[in-house]
């Protein structure tokens, strides 16, 4: 499909996004929809769902990611709704509260930011697979900047990404050997304004000093914005990127190309 295509970069596509009730994946469904494609938002906030599904023309499913039978119901009513399934953003996510890190962290916080951030994924791509194999299709896991380095105070959060980023290189492969029409790819994002951030950077002049801290260490000294992901997704969503599977795109201004310990930022620091 061209670029230029006046119907849109994912004109006439059905598309399923978790999370797509606010943040990165409300933006993912915008951009979708604005390039044609049939969005469905998925979320267990309803309320939220059913406002951002109007908003993109599209439909709300009630859908709980880390559950099984949540996912067969919905993929029984995209099955009889629309016959196919053409891409997929297995946006949905969370970041845990309380101790995070490896000492302190309970078995039961990790195991249920896993079965939120991973077990979800694996389950949204076996269903996925089943949907898309005929039609084709594109399945979008979103990683993160944690899925490829270590986050001593979120080690849950990191190990769900490192998982995420692991089974999108498996799906792929996977899809490819069977000779399925489906690539699979992650995206990597690091800072993004959305409500995961605020939680974490508190309120009024704490706020405001917080993300002044935290944007001196991004190397393009600013946070990103949930429009820039959507758009690294729409590139692996659409035909544009019709021979990339199994890739990993960083949208994270910079953090992990480098590191903060080089020894020649520090050098030029005091010189
Ligand atoms: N914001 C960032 O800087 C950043 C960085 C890296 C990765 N990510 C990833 O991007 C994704 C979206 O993050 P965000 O910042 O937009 O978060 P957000 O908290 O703004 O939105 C998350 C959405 O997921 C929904 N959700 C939560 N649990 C769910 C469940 N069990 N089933 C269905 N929906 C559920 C929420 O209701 C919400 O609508 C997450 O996977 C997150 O880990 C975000």
């Amino acid at each position: 499909m061209a670029v230029t295509d006046k119907k849109g970069r994912v004109a006439d596509k059905i598309a399923l996004v978790t999370g797509g009730a606010d943040g990165i994946g409300l933006a993912v469904a915008k951009l979708l929809a604005q390039e044609g494609a049939k969005v469905i938002i998925a979320d267990i906030n309803d309320a939220k769902g059913v406002l951002a599904a109007k908003l993109v023309r599209g439909t709300f499913l009630h859908l709980d990611v880390s559950n099984e039978a949540s996912w067969q119901e919905a993929s029984n009513k995209i099955k009889a709704k629309f016959g196919r399934l053409n891409i997929l953003v297995n946006n949905a996510g969370i970041l845990g509260q309380g101790a995070q890190d490896p000492e302190h962290v309970t078995l039961a916080d990790w195991r249920k930011i896993h079965a939120i951030n991973l077990d979800s994924v694996f389950l949204g791509c076996k269903y996925a697979i089943g949907l898309m194999k005929k039609s084709g299709g594109s399945i979008v896991n979103m990683s993160s900047r944690s899925g490829i380095v270590g986050v001593p105070f979120a080690a849950p959060y990191a190990s769900t990404k490192a998982g995420v980023r692991n089974h999108t290189k498996s799906v792929a492969l996977y899809c490819a050997a069977k000779n399925y029409p489906i690539r699979c790819n992650s995206v990597h994002p690091a800072s993004i304004m959305t409500e995961m951030w605020k939680a974490m950077l508190g309120t009024g002049q704490t706020f405001k000093k917080n993300l002044k801290h935290h944007s001196e260490h991004i190397p393009m000294k600013r946070f990103g914005t949930v429009l820039e992901v959507a758009q690294a997704v729409l590139f692996l969503a659409s035909a544009e990127s019709s021979y990339t599977t199994g890739s990993e795109l960083v949208v994270d201004g910079g953090t992990l190309a480098g590191t903060l310990t080089s020894p020649d930022t520090n050098i030029k620091k005091k010189v």
